[in-house]
């Protein structure tokens, strides 16, 4: 077996090398003068099993392509099994025609994918009306979860803490870490105004006055949903108020303008960020072991 990444997570491909004790190899991807992909493997990867890890941010457009001519290429040049592990899967969100005339983002990647590799491992998908991966992927496919490793982080790091989802889809997350985290749960409501407006109400009551509140949502990306949750939180009589995003991608300023409303902001190194604090890789490499 040999590890391999793209231009997204060298550092997680290295780390799971390590712990596996095993090759990481660099794999050469530029651009040719006209702005053409260039792609190359610096190492003979014939009849090897390849682990590309490559995560879809920053630069999702990018980074699916690379993808695509890294499993290709390899299918290529003969290697035996092509496993993509990808800890942040883009394109997820927009799962269905919104509008007349969109693309349906999620199906288009996933047919890329399947013609690509053999298997897709991930963590956390944003599944919401693409109930499981199987719907989409036609190759072996796994979601994992980092609930565990959020939880375990929670329990260790905070005293007197709730945790909190800012809307119904976050609630799944919020609930599971909460029992892990041996805590209580609420949840809000959340009315989307537009990709960067939106507003939150409180759906399910608990005591929050004095409490230490932990916000958690499997993507932060503009940081507005979790900005409005912690306005919300702070009016509750929050002590302190605290995030912990799955996956951080933090556009447009996210990470600058949530300091001013959060004491902590934390995440699992699906994406790689200095905010990173709860590792994933030893549920990756669970799930790499695997024949
Ligand atoms: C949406 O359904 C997700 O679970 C997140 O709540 C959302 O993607 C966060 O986006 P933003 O940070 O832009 O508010």
């Amino acid at each position: 077996m040999i590890i391999t990444s793209l231009k997204n997570s060298s550092k997680t491909a290295n780390l799971i090398a390590k712990k596996l004790k095993c090759k990481c190899i660099e794999t050469e991807i530029k651009t040719f003068p006209d702005g053409d992909i260039y792609l190359r493997y610096k190492s003979e990867i014939k009849n090897k099993k390849l682990i590309i890890v490559e995560s879809f941010q920053p630069n999702s457009n990018e980074a699916l392509y690379n993808i695509v001519f890294a499993g290709k290429t390899a299918k290529d040049l003969g290697a035996k099994q092509i496993i993509l592990v990808a800890p942040y899967l883009a394109f997820m969100r927009q799962d269905k025609r919104f509008n007349s005339g969109e693309a349906i983002n999620a199906k288009i990647m996933s047919e890329l994918i399947n013609n690509s590799v053999d298997k897709i491992i991930t963590v956390d998908p944003h599944l919401h009306r693409i109930r499981k991966m199987s719907d989409i992927f036609k190759i072996k496919s796994k979601r994992l979860t980092a609930n565990q490793a959020i939880g375990n982080f929670i329990e260790k790091n905070f005293k007197n803490e709730v945790i909190m989802g800012p809307d119904w889809e976050s609630y799944q997350w919020a609930d599971e870490i909460a029992k892990i985290a041996k805590t209580q749960s609420t949840c809000l409501e959340k009315t989307r105004h537009s990709y960067r407006d939106v507003d939150v109400k409180l759906v399910k009551e608990i005591p929050i006055k004095g409490k230490n509140v932990i916000i958690v949502d499997d993507i932060i990306s503009t940081g507005n949903t979790m900005i409005k949750a912690a306005i919300k939180a702070k009016k509750l009589g929050a002590k302190s108020v605290s995030c912990v995003g799955i996956h951080g991608l933090f556009v447009e300023n996210a990470l600058k303008k949530m300091k001013k409303h959060f004491n902590n902001i934390f995440t699992v190194n699906t994406i790689e960020h200095n905010t990173n604090k709860i590792d994933i890789t030893d549920t990756l490499i669970k799930e790499i072991k695997k024949k």
